[in-house]
């Protein structure tokens, strides 16, 4: 009797917890999900130490710097979409790196107007002018509660006392190998010319040093005097062409968000120099025509893949840096925009990419970074931040531990030539002085009155994909495990094709959407790394989770 009693009152407190968390619709429990379990635990320790999840988003992203130096890093940028509870505050913080003051629209061409086989890749002037560090100051001095110096002491320890090599980094070690010979990093990613194996200690002293300055004497002497003359006469000696000048003007800028709706889910993204939020926002709202729980599974993905070949069309023709370009945002973003665009998708058959509007210009003229954190308050961050490919162009600054990034490759070297991405762009995205180059991070968040899932992905021209399947997955009620190990699909536009990873597509779907005309092209290798969290308001419920294809950690503390 005593027992049932008790058993009762138990399940009194629960119902009274339950009611309580969906009242508040807080937390009470917070979670990351970042591409690396170290990165993951440095952000929990900021936490533990007090911090908020701004502060933990630095000290996950500058350990994703030392442990995923292929990905991101100092010498990178990224977008940070930020949300505070108290305030219900929302905005991105722009930490893109820019074009140096001596770019030059052609720069990447040859004397033939040809491009030159490597240069925005994999050379010194690939390199965009860094945001990272600029980034971390801003938001501990914004944002944040812990002083700058606290929330980098975990990647601090890890550049200094190393992490054991883990089968993924091997892997772009490997690829890159040539290139990392050339320079200073084969000290310590290289193991006299070789490879190392699995479970070698990997240690970045130089790395160390350089987050030891940001620390002791702030982002300032990172961008000016001594050290900043050091990296311009570095990039410099290696071909590339920043000045003191483009480093001691760089600054990260605010951006609002941009806002979609799709089936009563609030939708908040990345505005441009992202493409993100105009593209999956622009995809939701062709979809919400549909019921896509009501049709067939082929029909399911055709539609799909028919919107997101308009939006990667739009993408390609109007979106650019909007300090430079005037971008009809309101236009692309409204409900009668995605209305017209649906009149023109046929239910039984693709629409070749040949027939939409081509790209029209004007006279001539795998790698990267998602974490998600919830703090216990309900602040949000979810942050995508690159070099661009493995290791960026994969040459070292001397003396600082850091790669050049190759962020150049995401501007339009070309209007009609395809980058490293096979992403096409005119005029809205060539190349100028000072410029944000278009970027395919998307960063979001997703709400409805019973959750909110914070979501976003490395994979290039892939990103913008990966999020909307997720966030449509999410909707139709499954949870953070289920999204980030989702088989995927994709459309871009051109190439005109549906790629797709083993098993995301049945048979009987291959078939059907081969029949309406599509071709089909299986990926070798699965893509993306997604790193999700989830809130259940009603339960109170946190759930972090890690994409099954890398080599990370969700963690709820
Ligand atoms: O900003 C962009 O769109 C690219 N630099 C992202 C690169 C990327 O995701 C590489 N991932 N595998």
């Amino acid at each position: 009797m005593r027992r049932t009693r008790l058993l009762l009152f138990v399940r009194l407190c629960v119902i009274a917890f339950v009611a309580c968390g969906s009242a508040h619709a807080s937390p009470s429990k917070a979670g990351i999900a970042s591409a690396h379990p170290l990165a993951t635990e440095a952000g929990l320790e900021i936490l533990r130490e007090g911090g908020n999840a701004f502060d933990a988003s630095i000290a996950v992203a500058a350990a994703l710097g030392v442990v995923e130096p292929n990905s991101s890093g100092l010498s990178g940028g990224g977008f940070w979409l930020l949300h505070r509870a108290s305030d219900n505050f929302e905005t991105m913080v722009d930490a893109r790196e820019v074009a140096p003051g001596a770019a030059t629209r052609d720069m990447f061409l040859d004397k033939n107007g040809d491009p030159v086989a490597g240069l925005s890749t994999n050379s010194a002037l690939a390199a965009g002018i860094p945001g990272e560090p600029a980034a971390f100051a801003y938001l501990a001095q914004r944002y944040g509660r812990l002083p700058l110096a606290q929330s980098l002491q975990p990647a601090i320890r890890l550049a200094e006392q190393g992490f054991p090599l883990y089968p993924r980094l091997r892997a772009v070690i490997q690829y890159r190998r040539e290139i990392l010979l050339e320079s200073e990093a084969a000290r310590n990613f290289l193991v006299k010319g070789a490879v190392p194996e699995l479970g070698a200690i990997i240690k970045q002293p130089e790395l160390a040093k350089t987050l030891r300055m940001l620390a002791k004497d702030g982002v300032d002497a990172f961008y000016h005097g001594s050290f900043a003359a050091r990296m311009v006469k570095g990039v410099r000696s290696q071909g590339g062409i920043w000045s003191s000048e483009d480093l001691a003007n760089y600054k990260v800028l605010e951006r609002k968000p941009l806002y979609g709706e799709y089936r009563g889910a609030r939708i908040v993204s990345a505005p441009p120099p992202s493409s993100g939020g105009i593209a999956l926002i622009n995809a939701l709202n062709i979809l919400s025509g549909y019921d896509l729980n009501a049709v067939d599974g082929v029909t399911r993905k055709h539609l799909i893949v028919e919107a997101m070949r308009r939006v990667h069309r739009d993408r390609a023709q109007y979106l650019g840096d909007p300090d430079f370009v005037t971008i009809p945002i309101e236009q692309l973003l409204h409900p009668y925009y995605a209305a017209g665009e649906r009149t023109s998708i046929r239910l039984d058959k693709a629409t070749p990419s040949s027939a939409l509007p081509g790209i029209v210009t004007g006279p001539v003229g795998p790698q990267t970074t998602h974490f998600s954190i919830l703090d216990a308050e309900g602040n949000r961050v979810a942050a995508t931040a690159t070099v661009n490919f493995g290791f960026g162009s994969a040459r070292m600054i001397p003396h600082t531990g850091m790669f050049l990034n190759n962020e150049m490759d995401d501007f339009s070297i070309k209007p009609g030539v395809p980058n490293g991405f096979h992403l096409v762009g005119a005029d809205a995205n060539a190349i100028a002085p000072g410029k944000r180059m278009l970027s395919s991070m998307t960063p979001t968040f997703v709400e409805t009155d019973r959750g909110l899932m914070l979501i976003g992905s490395p994979g290039g021209s892939y990103i913008i994909g990966m999020v909307l399947l997720g966030t449509l997955d999410w909707l139709d009620g499954h949870d953070a495990a289920h999204v980030v190990a989702l088989p995927r699909y994709h459309h871009q536009y051109l190439p005109d094709q549906i790629s797709y990873e083993k098993g995301a597509l049945t048979d009987e779907e291959k078939t059907g959407l081969e029949s309406r005309g599509h071709k089909l092209v299986e990926l070798r290798s699965t893509y993306g790394n997604m790193q999700v969290v989830t809130l259940d308001k009603t339960t109170g419920e946190v759930q972090a989770a890690s994409d099954p294809r890398g080599a990370g950690a969700g963690m709820v503390y």
